[in-house]
């Protein structure tokens, strides 16, 4: 097949999520994930709560499922998240040992989860969302802050860089263009990480009318002038920011809004130099698989494929971006 959008854009890799009961389900969702994708990232399965439920006993199981569905169809595997506060588990949370002991046990889920995926998991995101989004410390004050101190991050990053010299560590975090401040914070952060980190995960959780043009282009430039990778992750667009609660279907005016956004974002992205090039991951296939319906609790359709996999206005913008 030839007709999909990882073949359209020729430069970078196009991404999007998947579940392990989506997998051995398999249909129509594993068919698109074949014809249009060619990064796999697992939507939950590979966070800290799932991979290393309790100490000592490891769970690789579902990202395996994930991980050997992407090997036998030639795509790449984005690994997402290492660290995370909303996927710690609890045992973590509650450790009872010392500061030291914390900081070994971190350093051995980092060392023995990359190598459980070397050669198979070509990038991870190592720290996702660390930052702060009001003012205060730049740093959210989670538990591996308060167990590993102020420089927990470059410390994860050195574990992972350890582990796999050859795998590409990002740093993930949302709001990069909406935040003015926050993507301050996080070229300050990455900047000194040094030559421990490859790339930057900018998560684009965004609206049809929001952010602006010119505030996602000063991300792609803060990026590349660091000659870092940019991951443009997670994008979904949403069309019912408002929070209508009583919006039934999907507008032709928002259609055309999202085709619009879809197509602003990838024009963007196929911009930047090659080198800084990687891959634009969208969160979901469908608009009612969207962690957004859960997230913000009212209708919405986020993304390029409608329920019944049709291809929304907003999947021509992807290729009229490019
Ligand atoms: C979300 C998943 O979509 C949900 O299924 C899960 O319950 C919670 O996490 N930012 C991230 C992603 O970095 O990992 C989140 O994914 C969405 C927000």
């Amino acid at each position: 097949n030839t007709t999909g959008l990882k073949d359209a854009a020729k430069t970078f890799s196009v991404g999007t999520i998947t579940r392990s009961s989506y997998i051995s389900a398999g249909g129509r969702h594993t068919e698109i994930l074949k014809e249009e994708f060619n990064n796999l990232t697992s939507e939950y399965e590979m966070k800290m709560n799932v991979m290393y439920p309790s100490q000592g006993n490891y769970n690789f199981s579902a990202g395996d499922a994930i991980v050997n569905f992407a090997q036998v169809n030639g795509m790449n595997v984005h690994g997402h998240a290492l660290i995370w506060h909303n996927a710690t588990p609890s045992w973590v949370e509650n450790f009872s040992g010392t500061n030291a002991e914390f900081e070994s046990m971190i350093e051995d889920y980092i060392t023995t989860t990359l190598k459980h995926y070397k050669g198979k998991v070509r990038s991870w995101d190592v720290v996702n969302e660390a930052l702060e989004d009001g003012s205060g410390h730049p740093l959210r004050n989670s538990i591996f802050r308060q167990k590993m101190g102020d420089n927990y991050v470059k410390k994860c990053f050195q574990f992972a860089r350890n582990a796999d010299p050859d795998v590409m560590l990002f740093y993930n975090d949302y709001n990069m263009a909406s935040s003015a401040t926050k993507r301050k914070a996080m070229f300050n952060l990455v900047d000194e990480l040094g030559d421990l980190i490859d790339g930057i995960g900018a998560q684009m959780h965004i609206s049809y009318n929001r952010p602006s043009t010119s505030s996602i282009q000063a991300v792609a430039d803060g990026t590349v002038s660091r000659g870092l990778k940019l991951h443009f992750a997670e994008l979904d667009i949403r069309t019912n920011p408002e929070k209508d609660a009583n919006v039934s279907e999907l507008s032709a005016t928002k259609a055309s809004a999202q085709k619009d956004k879809f197509k602003e974002v990838v024009k963007i992205y196929n911009a930047i130099p090659l080198d800084n090039k990687f891959a634009l991951t969208t969160w979901g296939v469908r608009d009612n698989e969207s962690w957004l319906l859960d997230f913000w609790g009212v209708p919405d359709w986020p993304l390029m494929f409608d329920e019944n996999y049709n291809k929304k206005a907003a999947y021509e913008g992807f290729l009229e971006g490019l």
